[in-house]
C-alpha cells in the first residue's frame, strides 16, 4: 500500500492564502483575530467582557479554501497564567475563537501549549471547558519536543496530564515543536510518537542553505523527521515571514516533499498491510469457525512462512533414511500451501512420501480436493474431520501443522496437537513445529488504549487484539530483558503429562520489567518464536525476527490492554501476571498489572495494581469445539 505524501503548510495571512497554496503548499495557517482584540482586552475592566468581535478585530473570513485553513488562535492567550484575570480572560477569547473558527467551517486550530507545569491542570481544565463546548473541531496544543535538559520529559508529563484530564479526547492532538538546534534523545523521539501528533511545527529558522543556496535540513533534524512522517502529520513551517510579504518561497514545501520521497522504502509488513496499522482485530477462532477463503488467500500471500515451513519439512526428510516412504500428514491444512511445501521438499530431498491432508472446514476441503485433482494428481490422501478424532490405521512419521496465533497457543494449537498426537509413530515421529514459546513487553499507547475504550463494550477490556502496532512507546527499552518470555509448548508432548480437562495446558507466569523514564501503562504487547525443526524457526518476536524469519508478516502482535491507565515514574518496575486458564471447554487468559518505584537502596514501594482482568474469563475465551 503507497504510503500518503506529507501536508506541507505555511503561516500566511487572509490575503496571500491563494499564493501560498499555489506555490505548493497543502494548507496554511491563518491568524483568527487581529491584534486590536488584544488592545481592547487589555483595556476591559475587571467586570466587562468580549460579548462579539469588532469588524477590525477579525483577520479570518469562511472563503473559498476554508479547507485549507488552520486557524491560528491568538499568541497572547496564557490559559495557565499566574494571574486569575488572565487566565479566566484567555480562556474566554479562546473558547470565542475556537466558536468563530469552527463556524467559518475550520477542522482544526492551532493554540498555545502551557507555560507552567505548576498550572497545567488549570490549562487542561480550559481545554476540556472549550472541548465540551465545541463538537467538530480539534484543538492541536503545541508542545515542544523537550524544556531544557533538567528533566527531558517534562514537556510530554504536561502533555500527558492535559490529555487525561481531557479523557483522551480524540479531538485534542499535539502540534510537536521542533527546535531548530534540537537533538533529543531517541527516548523522547520515540516517546511522543506515541501520541496523536497532528502537526509537526518546525520553524522556517531550522533550513541552513546548502551549496546550492536552498533551503535544506540538518542531518539530525532529517532523522527525527524521518521517523514521524510515518505518522503522515501536517509539517507547518512558523516563522516564516508570509504575512508581511504576500507570498513565499516554495522551496520549503519542495525540500519537505523531497525528504518525503527518498526515505528508504517501508518494511515489507507496510507494503503488504499498512492500511491495518493500529486496526484493532479480534483474534481468530480457527477451531470453533470455520475461515472465510479470503483469509485463507491473505495467509498465503506471506512467503516467507511457507519458505520456512518447506526447508523445515526439507531438514527432517534429509534426517531419515533414504531409502524409507515417509508418511507426512498436514493436519490443518486449509486450502492446501503446506501440502505444496511437504511435496517441493520430498522432491528437493529426494524422498519418497506418502502424503495426506487432513482439514475440518468443510469449504476449505473442498478446495483439497480440486487441489488434489488438478494439482497432485490424486495423490494426496484426504481426510476429512477434526485432527483430535482421527482414528487411522497407520502411523504418521511427520505431522506438519500450522496453528499458531499472535501470541503461538492462543489459538489451541496445544489443544490440537495433544489430540493428534497419538496418530505419530511413538519412536520417530515428530511434529513441526516442535516447540513454541510466547513473549512480552510492557507499552504506552495512548491509541490502542483508546480504540478498546471507544468501543463501548463491556468485554472490551477482557479481550487481546491482534493488530499491526504503530503508535506505540517500549515503557523497558533500556531493560536488557526488555522481551520477557512467558511459557512455551513442545510436540509432542509427554504423554504422561496429559491430564482430564485440559489441565496440563494450564500456564502462569510473572514478568517484571524495569523502567528508567516515565510512561503510562497501557498494556502488553505479545510475540512468538517457534521452532519448527532444529535450527529453523518463525519468530515475531522485534529482537531475532531478523535474524529467524526475516520479513515474515503473517502475524502481527497481540494487544492485551488494561483498563485503566497506569502512571509509571522514572526507575520504576511493572509487572504482569498472566494466567492461561481452561476448563476443558474453553480457554481463556487472565491478566494484572503492579507497579513499585525501586528506591535508592533497592527495596520496592508498591505503586498501584489494575483489576483481574477478563477474570473467569467471563468477557472473552477461545473454544475448543
Ligand atoms: C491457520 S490455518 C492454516 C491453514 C494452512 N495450513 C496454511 O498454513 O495456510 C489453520 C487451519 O487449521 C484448521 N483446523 C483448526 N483446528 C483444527 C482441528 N482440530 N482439526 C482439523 N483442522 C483444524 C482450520 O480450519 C484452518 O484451516
Amino acid at each position: 500500500m503507497a504510503s500518503k505524501t506529507p501536508t506541507v503548510g505555511i503561516h500566511s495571512s487572509k490575503e496571500a492564502i491563494y499564493l501560498s497554496l499555489q506555490e505548493g503548499y497543502d494548507f496554511v495557517g491563518v491568524r483568527l483575530s487581529t491584534d486590536a482584540l488584544k488592545q481592547r482586552v487589555e483595556s476591559l475592566e475587571p467586570f466587562e467582557s468580549v460579548q462579539e468581535f469588532f469588524d477590525s478585530e477579525i483577520a479570518y473570513h469562511p472563503e473559498e479554501y476554508v479547507n485549507k485553513v488552520v486557524g491560528l488562535t491568538s499568541e497572547w492567550i496564557e490559559l495557565d497564567s499566574n494571574d486569575a484575570l488572565i487566565a479566566q480572560r484567555s480562556e474566554e477569547i479562546l473558547m470565542k475563537e475556537v466558536s468563530f473558527a469552527s463556524y467559518c467551517g475550520l477542522a482544526s486550530v492551532l493554540c498555545n501549549g502551557p507555560k507552567y507545569a505548576d498550572n497545567i491542570t488549570q490549562y487542561a481544565r480550559s481545554c476540556s471547558t472549550i472541548l465540551n463546548s465545541s463538537y467538530n473541531i480539534t484543538l492541536v496544543l503545541q508542545f515542544p519536543i523537550e524544556y531544557g535538559q533538567e528533566d527531558l520529559f517534562e514537556s510530554w508529563k504536561m502533555w500527558n496530564i492535559v490529555r487525561t484530564s481531557c479523557k483522551y479526547n480524540p479531538r485534542l492532538q499535539v502540534a510537536l515543536e521542533l527546535p531548530p538546534s534540537c537533538s533529543p534523545p531517541i527516548e523522547l523521539v520515540n516517546r511522543w510518537y506515541a501520541e496523536p501528533i497532528g502537526m509537526i511545527s518546525l520553524s522556517c529558522m531550522a533550513f541552513v542553505p546548502n551549496p546550492t543556496g536552498y533551503p535544506v535540513l540538518s542531518r539530525k533534524l532529517r532523522a527525527i523527521f524521518s521517523l514521524y512522517l510515518r505518522l503522515n502529520p501536517k509539517v507547518f513551517l512558523r516563522d516564516s515571514n508570509v504575512p508581511d510579504k504576500i507570498g513565499e518561497s516554495p522551496d520549503y514545501s519542495i525540500y519537505m516533499k523531497h525528504l518525503f520521497d527518498t526515505q528508504p522504502p517501508a518494511p515489507l509488513v507496510e507494503e503488504f498491510a499498512g492500511g491495518y496499522k493500529d486496526y484493532l482485530q479480534i483474534p481468530l477462532q480457527p477451531l470453533s469457525h470455520n475461515l472465510e477463503n479470503i483469509t485463507y488467500e491473505i495467509f498465503e500471500r506471506d512467503p516467507v512462512k511457507y519458505a520456512q515451513y518447506e526447508q523445515a519439512i526439507f531438514a527432517a526428510l534429509n534426517d531419515r533414511d533414504a531409502n524409507s516412504v515417509t508418511r507426512i500428514a498436514v493436519v490443518g491444512a486449509g486450502r492446501g500451501p503446506l501440502v505444496d511445501c511437504a511435496l517441493r521438499a520430498a522432491i528437493s530431498s529426494a524422498r519418497t512420501v506418502d502424503m495426506i491432508a487432513l482439514e475440518k472446514n468443510p469449504n476449505a476441503f473442498a478446495m483439497l480436493l480440486l487441489r488434489n485433482r488438478q494439482d497432485w494428481a490424486g495423490k494426496v490422501t484426504l481426510v476429512f474431520g477434526d485432527m483430535r478424532e482421527w482414528n487411522p490405521d497407520y502411523k504418521i512419521d511427520i505431522l506438519v501443522s500450522e496453528l499458531l496465533g499472535s501470541m503461538a497457543d492462543n489459538e489451541l494449537s496445544p489443544e490440537c496437537l495433544d489430540g493428534v498426537q497419538r496418530v505419530l509413530n511413538p519412536i520417530t515421529g515428530i511434529s513441526i513445529p516442535s516447540s513454541y514459546a510466547s513473549y512480552i513487553t510492557p507499552i504506552m499507547s495512548p491509541k490502542l488504549w483508546s480504540e478498546v475504550r471507544n468501543m463501548n463494550d463491556a468485554s472490551a477490556f477482557a479481550r487481546q487484539y491482534v493488530v499491526l502496532m504503530n503508535s506505540v512507546d517500549f515503557l523497558a527499552p533500556n531493560d536488557e530483558f526488555r522481551f520477557q518470555p512467558l511459557w512455551s509448548f513442545h510436540h509432542p508432548n509427554d504423554e504422561t503429562k496429559l491430564f482430564s480437562k485440559n489441565q496440563h495446558n494450564r500456564r502462569n507466569a510473572a514478568v517484571r520489567f524495569q523502567a528508567t523514564n516515565p510512561g503510562v501503562l497501557h498494556g502488553f504487547a505479545g510475540y512468538f518464536e517457534a521452532t519448527l525443526y532444529k535450527n529453523i524457526s518463525l519468530s515475531t518476536l522485534p529482537t531475532t525476527m531478523e535474524e529467524k524469519s526475516p520479513d515474515m508478516f503473517s502475524w502481527f502482535p497481540i494487544y492485551i490492554p488494561i483498563e485503566k491507565p497506569m502512571y509509571v515514574p522514572e526507575n520504576s518496575q511493572l509487572q504482569l501476571h498472566l494466567w492461561r486458564m481452561t476448563d476443558g471447554a474453553r480457554v481463556w487468559f487472565e491478566w494484572s498489572a503492579n507497579t513499585y518505584l525501586v528506591l535508592r537502596n533497592g527495596s520496592h514501594i508498591h505503586l498501584s495494581s489494575t483489576d483481574i482482568h477478563n477474570a473467569s474469563g467471563r468477557g472473552f475465551s477461545y473454544l475448543m469445539n
